[in-house]
């Protein structure tokens, strides 16, 4: 035999020098649930390393990620049902807890923490759809503006990032308008470009309570079939300005990770989501996988296909065990 691979991976000290994908915590993002009040820290049943938090908890949890070197946060709120309406008002009343927070966090921190936002309808939507609704069809064009007062709200808290996580058409486009027209042109837009129509965010729904009241999200969000089109997805938020794309769920999708890495040169983001860390959880729970060496598969799986920036609930847990 002339080539025998496996000499290079006959040590530690040669299989780390010919690693070919490394990962830090400068790659990691930690999402976060926010819900009004105080001392509020409730863990959330369907993915029991997630919890809801009121601010003061927030605080302190950013103090014990800013120890592991997370510095990056993606935060969504939790809106009783009572502030809910059609239109997502409360989204953009400037005294809403989330964009109160927001300001809480950017003035403790400043730019050692970078905050992302969420952008989009449903948890401030009383039908719990990411745009508008009349006679069951969401309308495109009548939920860009309440995105574009939503986003402008966000940017002025002190959101570093935005994340349009709606689907709408154009609505990258028209955030970047609203915000360059106000003077927020370095207010980032991390968009969710090929965001899927998927059965694993079921325990973010639980978290925030904001299932879709009737039908479902097919209509904005993409079929799990589709590849060429996050293609089109991706020119479109290109175009349109995003500084970032993003692709969700991860694990399931690595293709189109590295479909967009190879056809953009904008940085991809993945959000590994509520339901694909649950089936981790709950299988460690049962002894059947070593749950660690299961997130640190699945993190080096999403840098091997071209991911940058990792979203994901187990940011901490793998921060906690690199140091
Ligand atoms: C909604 C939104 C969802 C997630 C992030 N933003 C759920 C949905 O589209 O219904 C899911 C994240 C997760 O499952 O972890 N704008």
């Amino acid at each position: 035999m002339e080539r025998r691979p496996r000499r290079n991976r006959k040590s530690e000290a040669i299989r780390s020098a010919v690693r070919e994908s490394q990962l830090t915590s400068a790659n990691l993002v930690m999402p976060i649930f926010l819900v009004d009040g105080t001392g509020i820290n409730e863990q959330v049943k369907s993915l029991p390393v997630a919890y809801r938090k009121s601010i003061d908890q927030v605080l302190i949890e950013i103090d014990s990620c800013l120890a592991l070197g997370i510095n990056k946060y993606i935060m969504f709120p939790a809106v009783s049902e009572n502030l809910k309406d059609k239109v997502a008002s409360y989204s953009y009343d400037e005294n809403n807890f989330y964009l109160q927070a927001a300001r809480t966090i950017k003035e403790k921190y400043g730019s050692d923490v970078c905050l992302i936002s969420d952008v989009a309808m449903d948890p401030y939507s009383s039908d719990g759809h990411d745009g508008y609704v009349e006679n069951g069809e969401i309308i495109n064009d009548i939920t860009l503006p309440i995105l574009g007062k939503m986003a402008l709200a966000q940017a002025k808290a002190g959101f570093d990032i935005l994340g349009p996580s709606d689907m709408m058409d154009g609505r990258v486009g028209y955030i970047r308008d609203v915000l360059d027209d106000a003077g927020y042109y370095n207010t980032s837009i991390m968009s969710y470009t090929a965001k899927y129509a998927s059965a694993f965010y079921g325990p973010f729904r639980d978290a925030l309570e904001s299932a879709p009241k009737s039908g479902d999200k097919k209509t904005y969000q993409m079929d799990p079939a589709n590849k060429s089109e996050a293609l089109i997805e991706a020119e479109l938020d290109e175009m349109e300005g995003a500084d970032f794309l993003m692709v969700k769920p991860a694990i399931h999708y690595l293709d189109i990770i590295h479909l967009l890495k190879q056809n953009s040169s904008l940085p991809i983001a993945a959000y590994h989501v509520s339901g694909e860390c649950a089936l981790l959880i709950a299988a460690a729970e049962r002894g059947w996988l070593d749950y660690h060496k299961a997130i640190d598969e699945t993190f080096m799986s999403l840098r091997r296909a071209g991911t940058d920036v990792i979203i994901s609930y187990f940011a901490k847990i793998w921060a906690e065990r690199h140091q």
